[in-house]
């Protein structure tokens, strides 16, 4: 979603600010702008769409300066125009904003009744003649900023840039991410704003997570930040270890395909700090929650984290025998759920600033239960708020569809299911073993699932033309099928559907006909025959099946097949990780056959921080 970046700078700052914008291009954007200041005016360029349009906008047209704000926008409120773009600027002041101001209706009418007059559709810009209008009645920088802030409701990060100041910018959070960074010693002072770590990666290691609330005068030699209260507080300085690289693709052809491959060696990296291989057990952080005492587990997530904690619903049953409630975030909150004292509920989140998922965990703490964190970005909003922190090492995810995060969240879901048996003796020391031997086994067969990279890139051009797709799986291998849908829909824009194999009889086998094809995943297993009989279901109705399994479920039920794809004979529990590589494979060279924008689909964000 929207990305922000300011700098308090000592040399021009326009290129700068693009570069900071096009790391955190991999968030989603419709549309990018930047307003400097120099001498004495607010320089400001917009354009619709991707940065090289606005890149062409400042080459017609520099924006000079030393101190400058930008944005990518993702639109809400308004369409993706250059007007609607950010910055958002009065004669006095601009403002850069990621979030949403809810009261934006009546603040704006408000301000319109005093003549003022709007240029945008965005809820955004109120904030702008907000802080105006204080400064036109006299007030300074600080004062302006400190009164507006109580008046929006919402969720916002903000940079403000100020006419008459040309050494301030002003940000302020609340609900959405921000962070302050500090030039690198030993140099000329500097001081930023970005809504990342990554986006400052090359400008300064040096950063501050601003807390909820908080808000910030930013200096060229320094910075004040001030909390909700308006206490001047300190906030502790830390090695922000974002390298720049990460946000390079290497010599791979997309983000998604890097990511893909990467996850033999960030699942290994993601075990090795939950799994004690000198005696095959589950060693989980420090913590002071009592697994031993969980009677029931609320999960929430979104998207493909949510079919995560699908995935896990059938561990923590089998495993630990304790019932599990899952529900996507969005929903969670609104159907008034059910949550004992002491219960422990568990959110699972890539970036851990999913709007609606930490809404929910923020939820479940009020109404006193103990948030557990599975999340890959160990300074988010989430992990700062979990009482249990666990940490999946997938590193920086820039593909807009989420896939090594996806593989590392079962990792380490697995591990504290098997944690959670052993704690209530529900598992044998000598089960425990077998669990973590066989976990220890994923990262080599996630390499052999890849070496079928060429078949599935070959069997591509049969599922791209189709308008429809649909998946099928059964047990843990059902949000698997909903998982391929969703990484199919999400980067080729063709409409795809998961379905418990099961369930195709109770409606959705009406859809099948010659142009349907239907990717079934089912390794062999206790659960195999009966996929197949689902599957032959739809094969006797003309249904073009694509069967994902191993080479004795191919030797059983591959004839007659439009396609197969082979994967490794793996044990059942690692076979959520091991399979969701072949989809993944088959949504990215779809996208490919049919051109569309792999790592930054249309329409998406990756870290989606509105409700
Ligand atoms: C799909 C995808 C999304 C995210 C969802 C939750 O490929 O990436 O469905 O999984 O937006 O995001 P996080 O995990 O950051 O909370």
């Amino acid at each position: 979603m929207c990305g922000i970046i300011g700098i308090v700078g000592s040399a021009s700052v326009a290129d700068r600010l693009v570069d900071g914008l096009r790391r955190m291009e991999y968030r989603g954007y419709d549309s990018a702008g930047l307003c400097t200041l120099h001498e004495g005016t607010l320089v400001r360029r917009r354009a619709e769409g991707k940065l090289a349009n606005l890149a062409r906008v400042l080459e017609a047209d520099p924006a000079p300066g030393h101190v400058g704000i930008a944005h990518t926008r993702w639109a809400t409120h308004g369409a993706p125009t250059a007007a609607n773009a950010h910055p958002h600027a009065t004669g006095e002041v601009a403002i850069v904003h990621n979030g949403i101001i809810e009261n934006f209706k009546e603040l704006r009418a408000e301000l319109a009744a005093q003549g003022r007059l709007f240029e945008s559709e965005t809820d955004s810009e109120v904030v702008a003649h907000l802080i105006s209008a204080e400064i036109e009645r006299g007030a300074d920088p600080l004062e302006a900023v400190r009164d507006v802030l109580p008046r929006l409701r919402g969720a916002f990060a903000l940079a403000i840039a100020f006419r008459q100041h040309p050494d301030l910018l002003i940000g302020a959070r609340l609900g959405s991410p921000l962070v302050l960074g500090y030039g690198p010693e030993g140099e000329e002072p500097e001081m930023y704003l970005g809504s990342d770590a990554l986006a400052l990666a090359p400008l300064t290691q040096r950063i501050t997570y601003l807390e909820e609330g908080d808000w910030v005068v930013v200096r060229r030699d320094g910075a004040q930040i001030y909390d909700s209260e308006n206490n001047p507080v300190t906030r502790e300085i830390r090695a922000s270890g974002a390298s720049a690289a990460a946000v390079e693709k290497g010599n791979y052809r997309h983000f998604m395909q890097k990511e893909i491959y990467e996850q033999p060696t960030v699942v290994a990296q993601t075990l090795a700090s939950y799994l004690r291989r000198s005696d095959n057990s589950v060693a989980l952080p420090q913590m002071d929650v009592d697994l031993s005492q969980v009677r029931r587990l609320t999960i929430v997530a979104c998207g493909t984290s949510f079919y995560a904690g699908m995935v896990a619903k059938y561990w923590f049953e089998q495993f630990a025998r304790v019932p599990v409630d899952i529900d996507v975030a969005s929903e969670f909150r609104y159907r008034e759920p059910v949550l004992e004292e002491g219960g422990l509920a568990l959110f699972i989140s890539q970036s851990g600033e999913t709007a609606d998922t930490l809404a929910a965990l923020r939820h479940c703490k009020a109404n006193g239960q103990t948030i557990a964190v599975v999340v890959n970005v160990p300074t988010s909003t989430m992990a700062r708020e979990a009482d249990l922190l666990l940490p999946t090492h997938a590193g920086p995810e820039i593909g807009v569809a989420s896939t090594k995060a996806f593989t590392c969240q079962l990792a380490v879901l697995a591990a504290l299911a098997a944690h959670m048996a052993v704690k209530k003796g529900r598992l044998t020391r000598d089960e425990e073993s077998l669990i973590v031997r066989h976990l220890l086994e994923a990262p080599a067969a996630l390499n052999a699932a890849l070496d079928h990279d060429e078949d599935i890139a070959a069997m591509a051009p049969l599922i791209a033309p189709a308008r429809d797709v649909l998946y099928l799986g059964r047990g843990q291998d059902y949000p698997l099928a909903l998982e391929g849908a969703l990484k199919l829909k999400e980067i080729s824009y063709i409409h795809a559907e998961g379905y418990a194999a099961g369930e195709m009889k109770h409606g959705p086998i009406a859809l099948i006909d010659e142009a349907v094809p239907v990717v079934v995943i089912a390794p062999s297993g206790p659960l195999f025959e009966k996929t197949v009989s689902n599957m032959e279901e739809v094969r006797a109705r003309g249904g073009q099946v694509v069967l994902i399994s191993d080479a004795k479920g191919l030797e059983a039920a591959g004839e007659g097949c439009i396609a197969t794809i082979e994967m490794p004979v793996v044990h059942p529990l690692i076979a959520p990780l091991v399979y969701a590589v072949p989809v993944q494979l088959l949504a990215y060279h779809v996208a490919l056959v049919k051109g569309t924008d792999v790592d930054q689909p249309r329409n998406l964000a990756k870290s989606v921080t509105v409700e």
